[in-house]
């Protein structure tokens, strides 16, 4: 091709790679994240994505504006939140964004309640969100067919277009559970022709949900006594079938209990001398007594024991 002015040598994804600083991101997000592996692999797809994007545009090749707008399923508390703060950083980093803030919103943030009040809210916050990323949360409540005037529909339209108009500037995620999402995506073929990449949140292992407690620990500088964690991973098992769990979020509303609990067994013993390690240490008390232990027959491993 002889508009190619230079030869292969002179194009170099590593200096691309290195001077976007993406690798802190994405280690961070490999370190802080427990397991997710699909979750993380597209997203290094999408880096990858981007860089030879840069570097094609170096050498002088088609970049015609790729278009990232996602989607993110998975039942609560599987991450998708964290991971799209995540990716506004990853996309500022690779300058696909300008300023790589995220603004999370409902329907309620998009959809008025009156006639002409739809479009103002939502160009207000396509305005607020532009150079970063829309993070519309259940995106589906926006389409509600069996009102026959609903308004959400107007929202769709001016999201629609922006989507396609500012496709360099503003990286769309749409985020819920997944039977509700593609039933939205067959009834509003436009949206779902717009979604270049669909991102499929798993729930997570009993063991993931474990690891992620103990980073959660770690974090706030709390750890968990021998018994504290045979006590957490039964806690987990009768969690888990129990309704509304949510995942990662259960575990970290566990934890807040279990801490309170031990502030309250500290605070009840007024100790004059406590040793650090008092203070970190979460006891299998403090997680015993949650509710979910009551309301739970035990677990199939418990009855094995006893039996
Ligand atoms: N893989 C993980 N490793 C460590 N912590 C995690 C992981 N996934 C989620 N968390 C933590 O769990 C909590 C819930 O995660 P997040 O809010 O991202 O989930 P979500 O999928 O957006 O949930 P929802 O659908 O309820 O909004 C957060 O505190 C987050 O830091
Ligand atoms: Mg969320």
């Amino acid at each position: 091709m002889s508009s190619v002015p230079k030869t292969a040598d002179d194009f170099n994804l590593e200096a691309a790679f290195r001077d976007s600083h993406v690798a802190d991101v994405l280690d961070q997000l490999d370190s802080e994240l427990v397991g997710l592996a699909p979750v993380k692999t597209r997203i290094r797809d999408i880096c990858a994505l981007l860089l030879v994007d840069t570097v094609r545009r170096q050498a002088g090749l088609s970049t015609e504006a790729l278009s990232l707008h996602m989607s993110f399923t998975g039942n609560p508390g599987t991450g998708k939140t964290t991971v799209a703060l995540r990716m506004a950083e990853i996309l500022y980093r690779l300058g696909y964004v300008r300023k790589g803030h995220m603004v999370a919103v409902t329907r309620d943030d998009l959809v008025g309640q009156y006639i002409g009040h739809t479009a103002p809210k939502t160009r207000e916050v396509l305005k607020r969100a532009m150079g970063g990323v829309l993070f519309i949360d259940e995106a589906y409540y926006l389409y509600r067919p069996e009102n026959e005037r609903d308004y959400g529909q107007e929202a769709i339209e001016i999201l629609l277009q922006e989507m396609e108009n500012h496709r360099d500037d503003l990286v769309v995620i749409l985020a819920g559970y997944e039977d509700r999402m593609d039933r939205f995506f067959r009834s509003n073929p436009g949206m779902s022709s717009r979604i270049a990449h669909h991102i499929a949140f798993p729930d997570y292992t009993a063991a993931e949900l474990l690891a992620i407690a103990d980073l959660m620990l770690d974090q706030m500088q709390y750890q968990l006594s021998a018994d504290a964690r045979t006590a957490l991973e039964e806690y987990i098992e009768r969690r888990q079938a129990l309704p509304h769990f949510a995942n990662a979020r259960s575990i970290r509303n566990a934890l807040d209990r279990a801490r309170l609990r031990q502030a309250s067994r500290l605070f009840a013993k007024r100790a004059a001398s406590l040793a650090r390690n008092d203070l970190m240490t979460i006891e299998a008390a403090d997680i015993k007594a949650s509710r979910v232990f009551a309301e739970t027959p035990p677990t199939a491993r418990q009855g094995e024991l006893h039996s």
